[in-house]
């Protein structure tokens, strides 16, 4: 009888390209590098986490090393995919006064899914990821700088190594909240989320009723794209 029914698969829409998925991959790998080998350093150090990673001298070593290592990714990223760099920011940084129903609904979405929708947004990202992704870029970028400065220290005046580590401290605080807001909401342990974490990984596709509430005019835009009757862009497994 199968081949009498409709074809009730559910619909996926393919969200982030290959290339997009392993840059973000290869960013949290990083930046999961310099949280732990950085925490190691804080202070006087962490004996028990510095241990992890050879010592205090190693652990500092290694913190530089991946550093500079994050740094040249990013400027290699900034180089060589231009246009993609500049439709992230333009996405990130694109809010309208609209935005302001959504932060309005946003918390009885998050609570109760199942009676409520966020308000509409226009946007590539919902009101609260631009937020997010502004607050990840500009820390990374806060702690790229200060970490550059503060790996030259013979160069640099006891006052200006001391600003830049204070600086390079608070900014870690900073990210690690954006960050851990962001691994909530994006992991899918909530269930106004559930699925969503297949954005970024996998084949980067995910239920098409989970994008009509999370981004419904990029999911209208994906459809549009695709040929007439043929909705399925792409099913994980498969
Ligand atoms: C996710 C990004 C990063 C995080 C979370 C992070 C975190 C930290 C933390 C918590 C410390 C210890 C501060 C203290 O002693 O109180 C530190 C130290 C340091 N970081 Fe970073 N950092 C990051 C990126 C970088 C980058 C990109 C560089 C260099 C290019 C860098 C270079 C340094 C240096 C030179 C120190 C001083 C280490 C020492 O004691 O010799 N960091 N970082
Ligand atoms: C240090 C850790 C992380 C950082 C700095 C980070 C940063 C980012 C940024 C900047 C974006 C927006 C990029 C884009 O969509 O073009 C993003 C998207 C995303 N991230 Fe992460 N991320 C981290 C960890 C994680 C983890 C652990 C997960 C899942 C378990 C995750 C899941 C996702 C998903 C699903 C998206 C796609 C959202 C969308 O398509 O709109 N991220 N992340």
């Amino acid at each position: 009888m199968a081949g009498d029914t409709a074809d009730t698969r559910p619909k996926w829409l393919v969200r982030n390209s290959r290339p997009a998925r392993r840059l973000h991959a290869a960013v949290y790998v990083t930046t999961g590098f310099l949280f732990f080998s950085g925490i190691s350093l804080l202070g006087e150090g962490k004996p028990a986490l510095e241990a992890v990673l050879g010592g205090h001298v190693p652990a500092a070593h290694w913190h530089r090393w991946i550093g500079f290592g994050l740094v040249g990714l990013s400027a290699l990223v900034l180089a060589l995919r231009p246009v993609a760099s500049r439709k992230f920011l333009a996405d990130s940084v694109a809010f309208r006064l609209t935005d302001l129903r959504w932060f309005v609904t946003y918390p009885s979405f998050v609570v109760r899914p199942s009676r409520h929708n966020p308000a509409r947004h226009e946007g590539h990202f919902d009101p609260g990821q631009r937020a997010m992704n502004l607050v990840i870029v500009l820390s990374l970028a806060v702690l790229s700088l200060t970490g550059i400065i503060m790996s030259f220290p013979q160069r640099l005046t006891p006052m200006t190594f001391a600003w830049s580590l204070r600086v390079h401290r608070g900014a870690t605080w900073v990210l690690a909240g954006a960050v851990g807001g962001h691994v909530l909401v994006a992991s899918g342990i909530l269930r106004s989320y559930r699925g969503v974490w297949r954005a970024m990984h996998g084949n980067g596709a995910v239920r098409g009723h989970l994008a009509d509430r999370l981004w419904p005019r990029w999911a209208e835009e994906q459809r549009g794209r695709s040929e007439p009757g043929s909705p399925v862009r792409g099913v994980p497994g498969q």
